[in-house]
């Protein structure tokens, strides 16, 4: 079956004036459906630059990015708000919730960024919130919730319009272990359907144990000889 998500000889060179980052180097790097890949390194191994350019937020310098076998790493900058919009939902370690927003406006947001009319969004923001168990929650805002409920929300918005991959950059960082382990078990669920994704950067040995496949970067290279997955 075709990979969903690919990366071949993937680099990011930062330059800051003359100083020049080579962050993530030369990254093969392939993620089947119906699996969580984890991507564990030590901090500053490129874990977070990898993700972002998975996930068409940043640029590779060189290389290639593939959804679905077609690449986006040529394309304009201007062509990669859609492509995000179309294939993938984040969540980060800091759950970056709008704090002005409730709980199910912070999904209705995404979903109208999405594209859906505004009569539509407020029935499926609210079943989104069910389905990590916080209808009861819809009105409150980010800072009455606790951190595994916000990181609930977060899930639940990144589920917004149906994307087949989910990117996590250590979700469960700001959590108790219990909390994170919900979180975990939601993102493994998610998984498990046969044409999606989870692709999650974390340290969390809970996130070993759910994983499909696990790849260690340091320096900004893929360790081990065999970089498919
Ligand atoms: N915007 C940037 N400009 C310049 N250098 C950067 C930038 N972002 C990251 N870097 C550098 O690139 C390298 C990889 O950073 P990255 O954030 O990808 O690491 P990471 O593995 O996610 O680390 P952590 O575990 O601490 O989150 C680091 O040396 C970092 O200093
Ligand atoms: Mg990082």
């Amino acid at each position: 079956m075709q990979a969903i998500l690919e990366t071949r000889a993937v680099t990011k060179v930062y330059e800051e004036g003359s100083i020049k980052v080579r962050a993530v180097d030369n990254v093969d790097l392939v993620v089947e459906r119906g699996g969580v890949l984890l991507i564990m390194g030590p901090s500053g191994s490129g874990k977070t630059t990898l993700l972002s350019m998975m996930g068409c937020i940043l640029r590779p310098t060189s290389g290639e990015v593939l959804i679905d076998g077609q690449t986006v790493s040529g394309l304009k900058e201007a062509a990669l708000p859609d492509i995000r919009k179309k294939h993938f939902g984040f969540v980060f370690q800091a759950f970056n919730l709008f704090p002005s927003l409730r709980a199910v406006e912070n999904i209705e947001v995404v979903l109208r960024l999405k594209g859906w009319p505004k009569a539509d969004v407020r029935p499926d923001a609210l079943r989104l919130l069910g389905q990590v168990g916080l209808e009861k929650r819809a009105d409150f805002y980010p800072k009455d919730l606790s951190g595994g409920e916000k990181q609930r929300v977060a899930f639940a918005r990144a589920l917004a319009g149906d994307p087949a991959i989910i990117l996590a950059d250590e979700p469960t960082a700001n959590l108790d272990s219990k909390t994170g382990k919900e979180v975990l078990a939601l993102l493994h669920e998610f998984a498990r359907s046969a044409d999606k994704a989870v692709v999650i950067i974390s340290h969390d040995p809970k996130a070993e144990e759910l994983a499909d496949r696990v790849v260690h970067l340091e320096d900004g290279r893929l360790q081990g000889a065999n970089h498919v997955i």
